[in-house]
């Protein structure tokens, strides 16, 4: 750990700058990256050190960290209308274009588009047309969310209530009342001796209905998902795992949101997420790869039936009270449209799904590693678990922080990724080529095998 010199960028930083999902205390005493630059799949910290960005920043930056031509749309849209807002009827035709399009590629008939800044409002929103939608049906009682251990759905107090992120919930005073959790999908931490996937989700799709029963089904109104969870670990869902949660669901009345925050645009190699695992929402919200997060805006979709009951509720309260100065920002809008275009005119998802062969399959290689249990992903979206006993399923003792560890050492060789607990997250740039997907691997397995030399030494590792 290097020292941290006097009024450097760093001393400053630590002087002034509350950094986000941080823990405080190792970044008061440590400091922690500063970034200067991007170029293709590569950024610069303050030092000149290149990284592969291995997580796309938070799977996020689809195109990169050097698309021109969103930088020339924004340029122009700041000279032309740099504001306006959507209130009270008013609006610009950019907002206008964005919805349209979107509605035109919705992976199921969608009616409206409601624009928000962030995933975590768009999933806030969301749980407000619920309740609003279950109210105008003359059932006020049908109102409780269900979410699932380890989701991520945001920030607010209602996507963390909707979340099951244990960090994100202590000392804070969250969930809300209302909001329930079911099982984490993970098939490999999670399946008992002998259980196949398929049994396995058999077992996630009852234990929702049980829950669901026990909460009384005339009060559940609605359940979050996001298609391959991301903050739970880049997981995908075992085989037939979203047929038979839908199926409960629908058995009962509940709505289905997809939370395409991550997923939407390209992540699992068709534009949605839904289209992958055949999901179909009642509303949809997506962010991140809709603007490839040069501009931070995110679209809720909803169905007609609920947009039919929004309507009523607003004839009966005179004015639909909801919004948010900055939702539908026009730079934002115009930097979404170009977006769109680029990945059509260089067919981005095609791209993902020519590259995710060498993607999957170099990560898989790693399987055989002393400290790699499991191997999981789709599209370019991946996660590695990391056990000390693969085959057994021993995890490593939290405590010693291996997934941290891990982290750390890819970013000395100049590779960006994400620990969750031991789990190894990649999400890399939409954009990324074989060749630089090679060279991940490459930088990974160094990674790797600096911490299973330590974890050796100090007795908590296999032999290889
Ligand atoms: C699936 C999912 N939903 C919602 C969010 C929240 O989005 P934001 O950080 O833009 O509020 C995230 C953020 O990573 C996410 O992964």
């Amino acid at each position: 750990m290097n020292a941290i010199r006097p009024n450097s960028a760093m001393a400053r930083d630590i002087a002034f700058h509350v950094h986000q999902q941080t823990d405080l205390k190792a970044h008061k005493e440590h400091g922690g990256t500063l970034f200067t630059k991007g170029n293709g799949i590569y950024v610069y910290d303050e030092n000149g050190k290149e990284y592969i960005e291995g997580m796309a920043g938070l799977w996020c930056a689809s195109l990169g960290f050097s698309e021109k031509r969103l930088a020339d749309v924004a340029y122009k849209q700041l000279l032309e209308l740099p504001y306006y807002h959507t209130f009270f009827g008013n609006g610009h035709t950019l907002a206008t274009d964005l919805a349209e399009k979107l509605i035109s590629i919705a992976p199921v008939k969608m009616s409206k588009v409601l624009f928000q800044c962030s995933g975590s409002e768009c999933n806030d929103a969301a749980v407000k047309l619920i309740w609003y939608y279950n109210n105008a049906l003359g059932r006020p009682q049908k109102k409780k969310i269900i979410g699932r251990e380890r989701g991520y759905h945001g920030n607010t107090i209602a996507s963390v209530s909707i979340s099951g992120q244990p960090h994100m919930r202590a000392g804070f005073d969250i969930p809300l009342p209302g909001f329930k959790h079911t099982d984490n999908p993970n098939y490999y931490r999670g399946h008992e001796e002998g259980e196949t996937e398929e049994q396995f989700s058999d077992r996630m799709a009852a234990n929702l209905e049980k829950l669901i029963l026990a909460e009384g089904p005339e009060t559940v109104a609605a359940f979050f998902g996001e298609p391959v969870q991301g903050g739970g670990g880049a997981l995908t869902p075992p085989r037939t795992y979203w047929d038979k949660i839908q199926a409960v669901l629908k058995k009962y009345d509940v709505l289905l949101v997809a939370d395409e925050v991550i997923c939407g645009f390209g992540r699992t190699g068709n534009r949605w997420g839904s289209e992958t695992y055949g999901m179909k929402p009642d509303m949809l919200s997506c962010a991140k790869a809709l603007t490839a997060s040069y501009q931070p805006l995110s679209a809720l979709m909803i169905s007609e039936k609920i947009y039919e009951a929004m309507v009523k509720q607003s004839e009966t309260h005179g004015t639909f009270g909801h919004g948010f100065t900055y939702g539908a920002h026009p730079v934002a809008c115009a930097v979404a449209l170009e977006t769109q275009k680029i990945y059509e005119e260089r067919d981005i998802f095609g791209h993902v799904r020519a590259v995710s062969p060498a993607f999957l399959g170099g990560l898989e290689k790693f399987r055989g590693h002393p400290l790699v249990g499991d191997v999981r992903g789709v599209g370019l979206i991946a996660g590695v678990e990391l056990m000390q006993d693969g085959a057994k399923r021993v995890p490593f003792p939290a405590e010693r922080k291996v997934g941290i560890a891990v982290m750390n050492k890819a970013a000395e060789h100049g590779l960006i990724v994400r620990a969750i607990g031991d789990r190894i997250a990649f999400t890399p740039p939409l954009i990324i080529s074989e060749e630089q997907i090679g060279e991940m691997m490459v930088r990974f397995g160094k990674a790797l095998d600096d911490v299973y030399a330590t974890l050796k030494a100090e007795g908590l590792a296999k032999a290889a």
